[in-house]
């Protein structure tokens, strides 16, 4: 496997899980699967190592689910193609913020939320990849994403604060900064808030009532996406759900 001394060296403990959780989703990809790559520093690693692997010669096509994991993509010239072209996909390798015994996840950490979804939902399998601090009893210990339209975003706030409220998931609703005090932007032009709700009631309740608040364009529940997941630990790999 000479492609393995070609992939990033990582050389914290943490570091070292998130890459071993994704080199063990990497040995399910088979030549020709169309794949959706993920976004943030778990799925950094899949790429890499899927961008080693492309170099000797296997053949995927893939679609990313962000400009920077498009970037990284294009720079280990892995092949690419737009999800309109493929409209479905065998496999996507994705981290996460958060996942429960139902590989029900929080995502939207790194602002990818929408095309990590859309992408998710056009695959056949999900698997996530996360060091094991990821899985929760509970969902909403890490702030829900709600990705919205720039206009009028302060009247959306309100509107998905009432949302939270019947839900029974009151919390501070706080707009997501980038650079200094500019608010973060994200690849599909919106903003996002981050919800502090602690410990979410009614998961399925809540993702409806986020969605039917108009200005809201993705909320960062994925619920019945994941079909596998790779937790890295100290003491080794787990893995649930079908691989
Ligand atoms: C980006 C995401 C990421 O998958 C999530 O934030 C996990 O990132 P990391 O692997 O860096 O912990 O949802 O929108």
């Amino acid at each position: 496997m000479s492609w393995m001394t070609k992939i990033l060296q990582p050389d914290t403990a943490v570091e070292k899980m998130k890459q071993k959780a994704a080199l063990r989703a990497l040995e399910e990809v088979r030549d020709g699967m169309k794949l959706g790559l993920g976004t943030g520093s778990t799925a950094r690693y899949f790429v890499d190592g899927l961008g080693a692997q492309v170099a000797e010669g296997l053949n995927v096509v893939c679609v990313p689910t962000s400009q920077a994991t498009g970037a990284q993509a294009e720079s280990l010239n892995i092949p690419m193609a737009s999800l309109d072209d493929l409209q479905r996909l065998d496999l996507t390798v994705d981290g996460a913020d958060e996942l429960d015994a139902e590989l029900r996840l929080v995502k939207g950490g790194g602002g990818a939320l929408l095309r990590e979804k859309i992408v998710a939902a056009a695959s056949d399998k999900m698997i996530v990849i996360a060091d094991d601090t990821k899985r929760v009893e509970t969902l909403g210990a890490f702030d829900l994403p709600v990705e919205v339209n720039i206009f009028s975003h302060g009247a959306t706030a309100a509107a998905i604060g009432a949302a939270l409220m019947a839900t029974g998931n009151a919390g501070a609703t706080v707009l997501r900064r980038g650079q200094g005090e500019a608010p973060f932007i994200t690849d599909g032009g919106h903003y996002i808030f981050d919800c502090a709700l602690g410990k979410i009631k009614d998961a399925e309740s809540l993702a409806q009532a986020l969605l039917s608040v108009p200005g809201v364009v993705e909320h960062g529940l994925f619920l019945g996406y994941a079909t596998a997941a790779v937790l890295a630990g100290a003491d080794g790999l787990q893995e649930m759900g079908q691989l």
